[in-house]
């Protein structure tokens, strides 16, 4: 399944919004992830804090080159490298995904129109289902 346009053309224009608070949404979302799905804590490990931060980070990226996902390719390998690495399953990436929208949501507040939301949503799953569907193949491998 593709992408819609509009789902494109939303993300492209809020991605300097959300990678100008990209700070405060990644931790308002790990902040949100770690009350509300407290199991995902051990998932991360010793983990620094800044590389949670690459997780948020990424995601926002991702929106800059949301019309070209060829250029996605090779971050997606290292990605789903590192979650089968930490043992990251399909179940968890609703969390994240709910997380995410809800920090969105409380950081830009007014800002953040239910399109904006609905389209952020429809990448993030898109995205999630690429990672999940390869780190399938690395688990079975
Ligand atoms: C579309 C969704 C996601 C994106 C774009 C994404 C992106 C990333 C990136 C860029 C990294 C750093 C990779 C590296 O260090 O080379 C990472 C690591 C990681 N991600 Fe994800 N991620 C996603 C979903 C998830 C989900 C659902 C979980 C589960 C809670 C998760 C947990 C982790 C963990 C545990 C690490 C490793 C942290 C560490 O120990 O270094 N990610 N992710």
């Amino acid at each position: 399944m593709a992408l819609s346009e509009k789902t494109i053309e939303i993300c492209k224009a809020t991605a300097p919004v959300l990678t100008e608070y990209g700070e405060a949404i990644t931790s308002k979302m790990y902040e949100i992830l770690f009350r509300d799905y407290p199991e995902t804590r051990a998932l991360f490990g010793e983990a620094p804090e800044d590389q949670h931060k690459k997780l948020a980070a990424a995601i926002v990226a991702y929106a800059s080159n949301m019309d070209n996902l060829d250029v996605l390719g090779k971050s997606v390998e290292g990605m789903a490298q590192r979650h089968v690495a930490t043992r990251v399953k399909p179940e968890h990436y609703p969390m994240v995904g709910l997380s995410l929208l809800a920090a969105i949501k409380e950081v830009l507040g007014d800002a953040a129109t239910e399109d904006i939301i609905e389209a952020w949503k429809e990448a993030y799953f898109f995205l999630g289902d690429i990672l999940i569907a390869r780190e399938k193949e690395i688990y079975a491998a």
